[in-house]
């Protein structure tokens, strides 16, 4: 546990992006059970979260609370909350700031919210991503501030996942309603221009992101079908530069040997979780190639490479442009490749197409390292 909610940007999985409407309580138990034993949970991913569709249509008649699907979740939501304590996990659940759930399978909370967080305050539920389908006009700051109360008061710790879709500007006022992190963008798809177009929309937002209330560019993608390997690699870089809360949203009841290995790397991970006092930024933008850079608290810089071009590129960046201080030398660390080598401070590295290289670069040298020559390669797929 990190002890206050939110201090590093929250980490787990989410049934949306594979599974949509089609869920029940034997996938959310059998996805905690591998979150264990893929590694995923040691390697930090910690909420297990159950997106929209999980409730019948029509609230309790006479307590008026939400009543889990009859046929899909029949042990109820109570259940799954201790299962999945009992793996060492939390338990995430959904609804809108609204009065149906986007797929309007569901009523959603607005005018019920004190209720609503209760309920799932009893039900021991650790997570809240609140949506904002069928929300009726009412201002989204008042709808969201409603529930934020409502969870503040619920005498439990629940992680309020703002999912308001940037359409109302929630970096401005995300923290203030109780948020411990907010979406910036509209929906994610499994496809190179989704990806790269709300990288795009995350420009800017650098000055909003940080411990205790993080920008969210929606969950990834990384292992389900319309990526290749190469731009899942992309996806994951640019995520955990800028500092993204990591909701996986693939299958991890079955993922390849490289999906488990990229979601879990160390290197990469320990970029996303770090804060150096500002998430990553885009300090360079030459068309297909672009060079994004992220402060870390010891001193280094984390870099992501990115060639968005559709043939493979060198590209150059250096110590003085990543605002590193004057070395007689520094160490490069492939955070992908696991290798290390020395530079005098030009970077350069060969990137594939729809690919990215992720760097993290040191000032000084602890050991006898090879010099960095021309290129750092990156491992083939
Ligand atoms: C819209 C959200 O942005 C998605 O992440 C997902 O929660 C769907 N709604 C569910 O209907």
């Amino acid at each position: 546990d990190t002890g206050t909610l939110g201090a590093r940007p929250p980490m787990g999985w989410n049934s949306w992006n594979t599974f949509g409407c089609n869920i029940n309580e034997k996938l959310i138990r059998e996805a905690a059970d591998s979150l264990v034993s893929s590694g995923m949970a040691k390697a930090g991913y910690q909420y297990v979260n159950i997106d929209d569709c999980w409730a019948e249509k029509d609230r309790d008649p006479v307590t008026g609370q939400y009543v889990p699907s009859r046929t899909r979740f029949p042990s109820g939501i109570k259940a799954l909350a201790d299962y999945v304590h009992a793996k060492g996990l939390k338990l995430g659940i959904y609804t809108s700031a609204g009065t149906l759930t986007c797929a309007k399978t569901m009523p959603g909370s607005l005018g019920h919210e004190d209720l609503d967080a209760r309920t799932f305050a009893s039900w021991d539920v650790d997570l809240l991503k609140y949506d904002n389908c069928n929300n009726q006009g009412v201002p989204a700051k008042d709808r969201y501030q409603a529930m934020g109360d409502a969870l503040r008061k619920s005498g439990r710790d629940i992680l309020y996942s703002i999912c308001e879709w940037g359409a109302n500007d929630p970096w401005l006022w995300g923290k203030s309603v109780g948020g411990q992190m907010w979406r910036t963008t509209g929906d994610i798809n499994a496809s190179w221009g989704s990806v790269m177009s709300i990288l795009d929309q995350q420009a800017a937002l650098s000055p909003y992101s940080g411990p205790g209330g993080w920008n969210d560019p929606d969950m990834l993608e990384v292992g389900n079908p319309g990526l290749t390997v190469a731009e899942s690699r992309a996806h994951m870089s640019l995520w955990s530069l800028l500092n993204a809360p990591l909701i996986a949203g693939n299958d991890v009841r079955s993922m390849p040997a490289w999906v488990r290995t990229m979601l879990t790397d160390p290197d990469v991970l320990a970029v996303d979780q770090d804060w150096g006092g500002r998430q990553g930024m885009r300090i360079r933008d030459d068309g297909d190639q672009e060079v994004w850079s992220k402060p870390m608290s010891d001193g280094s810089v984390a870099v992501v490479l990115l060639n968005r071009g559709a043939a493979a590129q060198t590209i150059s960046t250096s110590a003085a442009e990543l605002k590193l201080p004057e070395a007689k030398a520094y160490t490069v660390r492939d955070l992908w490749a696991n290798t290390e080598a020395a530079s005098n401070g030009a970077i350069r590295a060969q990137v594939g197409s729809h690919d990215a290289v992720m760097l993290r670069i040191t000032p000084g040298t602890t050991t006898a390292l090879p010099p960095l020559v021309t290129v750092v390669v990156q491992p083939s797929a």
